[in-house]
């Protein structure tokens, strides 16, 4: 099974390395325009092969669209990533007819294939893919709600050892919905627990709060510490729903989908739990959320309506 990574910068390179590491796909793809690049990243992933237990192949071309024919899923990282300061919702001048561009020569190549969305601002450039290619929706996803939730555990897990409990990341839960967006997504507290135990019953509110804050500017804080936006964390998310996809794991995600009356709300991309399998979006959960979450969510839905209202000007 196929798979292409367009992008070959930290996100993309990561995202094919660790797809190799875990052995589901026979081969990866990475592409980049930059003369040498994916071929050089390629390489070095492969010479690390026998000391990893590597046995699928990663390729590297320089905008050679033909070699990623066949492809089931194309992951689309391209476009600038953001600098210190910057919202995701900048880049769309500069991202969006670039992931157009990306999406319309891989989708030439391998009709049939599945695309998932990485370039901010995600939410919209998902919409974009959909819009754009009138793939059917269950084709087209994007990596936000999968990122997002692993840091909301990341926080989760620091406020509770910081409450004396000795948590560790991996027995924690929790959820994010809504826009890929600092100020909009939404961290679900109702939803969040220690190995079962609601973390409203281990956390006072204000630490809760303290998480959910830091949650929402999670990538920025990298960015600010780093110079450019994350790529371990937003590489192995990727991985994950790579690899839902290729095993036919039929695992609950949340990633940004195409809503279609779901949770109320038509006509825009946007994180939402989802069941993904062979299909890609196999369902979308529509569980009903309640009180300020709710509240919280419509927020966000309206956040990445106007940001897809910019998308015309963007690709003039
Ligand atoms: C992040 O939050 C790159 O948007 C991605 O790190």
């Amino acid at each position: 099974m196929k798979v292409t990574v367009v992008g070959a910068g930290n996100v993309g390179a990561t995202v094919a390395n660790v797809i190799a590491m875990k052995n589901f796909a026979s081969d990866v793809v990475l592409l980049d325009i930059k003369e040498g690049v994916s071929e050089g990243k390629s390489m070095d992933m492969m010479q690390a092969a026998p000391m990893l237990g590597i046995d699928t192949t990663v390729t590297g071309v320089t905008n050679d669209y033909a070699a990623t024919a066949g492809s089931k899923v194309v992951v689309v990282t391209s476009g600038l990533p953001r600098k210190p300061g910057m919202s995701r919702e900048d880049l769309i001048g500069t991202n969006a007819k670039i992931v157009k561009g990306v999406v319309d020569q891989a989708l030439q190549y391998s009709p049939n294939a599945i695309f998932i969305i990485i370039s901010n601002p995600m939410d919209t450039m998902t919409y974009l893919t959909l819009k754009d290619t009138k793939l059917s929706r269950n084709r087209v996803l994007g990596l936000g709600g999968l990122l997002d939730s692993s840091r909301f555990k990341y926080y989760i897990a620091a406020a509770l050892k910081e409450a004396g409990m000795p948590a560790t990341i991996t027995d924690v839960d929790g959820m994010v919905v809504g826009g890929h967006n600092d100020k909009t997504m939404v961290p679900l507290v109702s939803y969040a627990a220690y190995r079962g135990i609601p973390i409203t019953k281990l956390l006072s509110p204000a630490a809760i709060e303290d998480a959910v804050a830091k949650t929402k500017k999670g990538g920025a804080t990298l960015t600010q510490l780093i110079g450019t936006s994350a790529w371990y964390a937003p590489g192995a998310a990727v991985a994950t729903l790579v690899g839902a996809i290729v095993t036919d794991a039929k695992k609950l995600i949340p990633c940004c989908v195409y809503l279609d009356g779901e949770y109320g709300e038509r006509d825009l991309c946007i994180g939402v739990p989802v069941i993904l399998g062979a299909k890609g979006v196999e369902r979308i959960v529509d569980v009903k959320l309640e009180g300020e979450e709710k509240a919280a969510f419509a927020t966000s839905v309206a956040a990445a309506r106007e940001t897809n209202a910019l998308l015309a000007t963007a690709l003039q």
